[in-house]
């Protein structure tokens, strides 16, 4: 649990520390007309790009709980970018927050896991071809599906490179108690999907998605150094529906 904790720490600083705007590994550009739910957040002054995070209603976003944990006194200095491909570029729209919701049950210090926020808008999002919620999922994650997850984290590791474009890759749902014997622990709530070396997520991806048929079935949350050959580690949203749903039915 040590290592994995240390490595979503180290995740935060070396963004923190470059300001990248960065993006996945082994993956493809994709247009965000075809994943309209996507959003980045970015610090103000100094301007960085830090993590991933999606739209589930008209006001309210799904994204890691590290990615927010730490700024909860300077939610002023985050801006939340919708609706275009090149956040750094600031096409699109950006966004104040008003709120922000991480699980009460995590703390950063102690683990990993429960490792989810929800961020609301101080305005509502106007909904169009570039902005669009995703469905939340309505089963279990089941081993061997294939996945899509997205993000402008790290395209090369180790890497300065950064590029503005959105990119997404395909992982396949890993067998939890392999992962587990991989891993040492894994919580309940968190589960692996992995494609090969050279495929998966990298630092400014976290708080985005995994999605099948649509629906947002994970948050990015711990990757071991970036498509290595490990697995990545995500939060099963299903498992935290009725805290989703009891803060966006407010
Ligand atoms: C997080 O855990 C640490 C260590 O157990 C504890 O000291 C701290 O109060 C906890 N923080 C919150 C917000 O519960
Ligand atoms: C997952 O892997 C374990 C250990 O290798 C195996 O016993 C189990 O049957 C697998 N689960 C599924 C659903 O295939």
């Amino acid at each position: 649990m040590n290592i994995l904790f240390t490595i979503v720490l180290w995740l935060q600083l070396e963004i923190a520390v470059f300001g990248k705007s960065t993006r996945i590994i082994g993956g493809e550009p994709v247009d965000i007309n075809k994943h309209a739910y996507m959003a980045a957040l970015r610090n103000v002054m100094p301007d960085y790009h830090f993590c991933g995070a999606t739209i589930i209603s008209n006001k309210h976003m799904l994204t890691a709980g590290h990615c927010l944990y730490n700024k909860l006194e300077n939610l002023n200095r985050i801006r939340v970018y919708t609706g275009s491909n090149s956040p750094s570029s600031y096409s699109g729209k950006a966004h104040k927050i008003l709120q922000v919701h991480v699980h009460p049950a995590y703390n950063e210090t102690k683990s990993t896991n429960h490792d989810l926020a929800i961020l609301t808008l101080k305005d509502p999002l106007i909904f169009g071809p570039t902005h669009k919620s995703v469905a939340l999922p309505i089963e279990n994650i089941r081993e061997g599906s294939f996945a899509v997850a997205l993000g402008w984290g790290l395209s090369q590791y180790p890497s300065t490179t950064c590029s503005n474009v959105l990119r997404k890759t395909r992982l396949k749902i890993w067998n939890v108690s392999k992962c587990k014997e991989f891993f040492g622990s894994l919580q309940k709530q968190q589960f692996c999907a992995f494609d090969k070396a050279g495929v998966g997520i990298c630092h400014g991806d976290s708080g985005g998605p995994l999605i099948i048929n649509g629906r947002v079935i994970g948050i990015t949350s711990i990757n071991f150094p970036c498509a290595k050959g490990y697995p990545d580690i995500f939060v099963n949203v299903f498992d935290y529906l009725g805290f989703i749903k009891h803060i966006i039915d407010k």
